[in-house]
């Protein structure tokens, strides 16, 4: 039995919606001409950024929080994934470039380049096919990472589009870890 089958019936998917971070996105953007002529403390700066425990998060789990309004998926990743991901020759790929807001210019799409951490355990994307912006499901598709019903579209364990009609790799959004255990998002 694989891992990926291992936890398949365990398997925890959660949504966590994050209204107070939400909220305070949206109360954040409409007071900022004002507060940026104010030399805005730290506590107002963060209104755009989200913090995320992932302590629960085992390995072969996903985790789903909500931020800006849109689905960002936090995966903890086995070393099957890692492995998969990383044997992949960037030059095959329909989209070569990282999307990772984190890296400046076109970074290949290296798995290296992709990962939030240097071990290539935790993946961090926006849960949003490249195509028309359906949300895509998890371990599905044909290479293992996410799949996107709408349209078909197959995305791999580092969540670059391999096949179908999407154009581009799930896109990585600005992240890092604060401590050992938590997430921060923008
Ligand atoms: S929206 Fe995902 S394949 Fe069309």
């Amino acid at each position: 039995m694989s891992h990926a089958d291992d936890h398949q019936g365990t398997r925890r998917d959660f949504l966590y919606y994050a209204t107070a971070g939400a909220g305070a996105v949206v109360a954040g953007a409409a007071v900022w001409p004002l507060v940026n002529q104010m030399n805005p403390s730290a506590d107002v700066l963060a209104l755009a950024s989200i913090r995320v425990d992932v302590s629960g998060v085992q390995p072969g789990t996903q985790l789903t929080v909500l931020w800006q309004g849109k689905p960002v998926f936090i995966r903890s990743r086995t070393e099957a994934e890692i492995a998969a991901a990383r044997e992949v020759d960037v030059e095959t790929l329909p989209d070569p470039v990282a999307q990772n807001e984190n890296l400046a210019g076109a970074a290949l799409a290296t798995d290296e380049n992709r990962a939030l951490d240097e071990t290539g355990t935790w993946l961090v994307q926006m849960g949003i096919c490249t195509h028309l912006g359906c949300v895509p499901l998890g371990e599905q598709g044909d290479f293992g990472g996410w799949f996107c019903p709408c349209h078909g579209s197959h995305y791999d364990t580092a969540g670059r589009i391999r096949k179908g009609p999407a154009p581009r790799n799930l896109p990585i959004p600005v992240a890092e870890f604060v401590d050992e255990t938590t997430i921060k998002l923008g």
